[in-house]
């Protein structure tokens, strides 16, 4: 339920005895990690009680839109509509049905109902009957040709003891069929990325290596960013203490530059976005000692080779349809030798950070970068998290897409 994280939604509970299931409805959203926030009518209040969809919700449930006559506090439906990613309208009854599709508004829920403009979801609750007949089929369909999205009723045992159509749908469905159609409209869905992030480790012996001070953190960003967004993400790893959880990420998990190399060229042809924000170290010990070596007094010397340049490779085979991005870590001439970089590997984007700017670079939560297009524009960015940095990149990849 990755989408439901952090989203805003308002569920608006009214008058029919399905009510009681909205109170596992809030329970579920708040479990998905959703923030709540819950609207009842006077009649959802004759079915379950506001203190029970409060303390689901962690947030105290609104019904009247004078809060306090003398004071003339009052709640604005029009603020608590666009606070909203979506609205939820679970039961609604036959009565609310009708009034939602002939735009009367003598309550809160709908007022806020009017005022929204996130996707609302419906889902309708009554007797086998009351859902039969045409005035009921009438609404539904109305409430649909607003662009209003109808949770279907489900089968089975009515609350009047009769069997048949009418019953609000289960709390889990609702909150599967809310985050399906969220994960369909995401913007990346079906692209597939492939991102680098972290070190290369290169052997020395089996205990001693060659390495650099990348966390990690920067790629790890930039993949679930992309994950986010409905992108198919494949993220090769050098050695980090990182874990990353998400359905749409497969790590591969490398050591070496050429171990990386491997995985990358597997991995390239079938990648329309690749981002390299791993840090490959550009030399390997010619030699790798198979058993630990001994200390002595003589100054030990080891031989480097040049570890194969993944991105450069990249650049050589990219197709048309591939954006290559890369990143530069400079400690002076910085623009000028991301340029050269850019060129150099036949890229589309460059990401420059350097070690000049403080809480910049490895290992930080934070980072500035400049972002550089082959074209030759230059977008320097603030100093911030390398979350908000992953969301900017990928702000740009998206524009420069369209
Ligand atoms: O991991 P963090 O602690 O969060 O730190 C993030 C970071 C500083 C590592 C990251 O922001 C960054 O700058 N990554 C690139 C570091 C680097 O190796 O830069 P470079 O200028 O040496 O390499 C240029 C580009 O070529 C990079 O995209 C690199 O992945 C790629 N490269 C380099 C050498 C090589 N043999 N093969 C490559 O593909």
């Amino acid at each position: 339920m990755t989408f439901l994280k952090g989203r805003r939604i308002l569920l608006g509970v009214t008058g029919s005895i399905a009510a009681y299931k909205s109170a596992f409805l809030t329970r579920e959203l708040v479990k998905a990690g959703a923030e709540v926030r819950v609207i009842m009518t006077r009649g959802a209040m004759d079915f379950i009680t506001p203190l029970t969809l409060a303390t689901l919700s962690k947030n105290p449930v609104l019904s009247e839109l004078i809060e306090d006559r003398e004071t003339g506090v009052w709640t604005n439906h029009v603020d608590l509509a666009l606070w909203a990613d979506a609205m939820i309208i679970a039961p609604v009854s036959a009565h609310s049905l009708g009034k939602m599709v002939t735009g009367q508004s003598d309550n809160l829920l709908l007022l806020t109902f009017l005022s929204a403009k996130c996707p609302v979801f419906f889902a309708p609750s009554m007797d086998l009957d009351m859902f039969k007949h045409g005035s009921t089929r009438e609404n539904i369909e109305k409430m649909q040709s607003f662009g209003h999205i109808l949770i279907p009723v489900g089968k089975g045992e009515l609350a009047s003891g009769l069997e048949g159509e009418g019953r609000m749908a289960e709390p889990e469905e609702i909150v599967q069929q809310i985050h399906d159609y969220f994960e369909a409209r995401l913007p990346l869905r079906g692209k597939k990325a492939l991102v680098t992030a972290g070190p290369t480790y290169e052997r020395i012996d089996p205990v001693r290596f060659i390495g650099n001070f990348s966390s990690g953190k920067m790629g790890y960003a930039i993949a679930h960013e992309l994950a986010e967004r409905g992108a198919e993400v494949t993220l090769v790893s050098g050695p980090t203490s990182l874990k990353v959880e998400h359905q749409r990420i497969r790590t591969i998990h490398v050591e070496s530059a050429q171990d990386m190399l491997k995985a990358c060229q597997q991995e390239f042809s079938v990648a329309e976005w690749v981002i390299m924000s791993a840090a490959v170290a550009d030399y390997r010990p010619v030699e790798q000692s198979e058993q630990k070596i001994k200390k002595t007094d003589a100054q030990p010397v080891v031989h480097l080779a040049l570890n194969p340049d993944i991105l450069k490779w990249m650049g050589e085979h990219k197709s048309p349809a591939q954006t290559l991005v890369g990143f530069a870590l400079e400690t002076n001439n910085a623009l000028e030798n991301a340029r050269k970089k850019l060129k150099a590997k036949n890229l589309d984007l460059i990401v420059l950070n350097t070690l000049q700017d403080d809480q910049s670079g490895f290992g930080y939560d934070t980072n500035k970068v400049t972002l550089i297009t082959a074209d030759n524009k230059t977008l320097p960015l603030e100093l911030k998290t390398k979350t908000e940095v992953a969301r900017d990149l990928i702000d740009y990849l998206q524009q420069s897409a369209q």
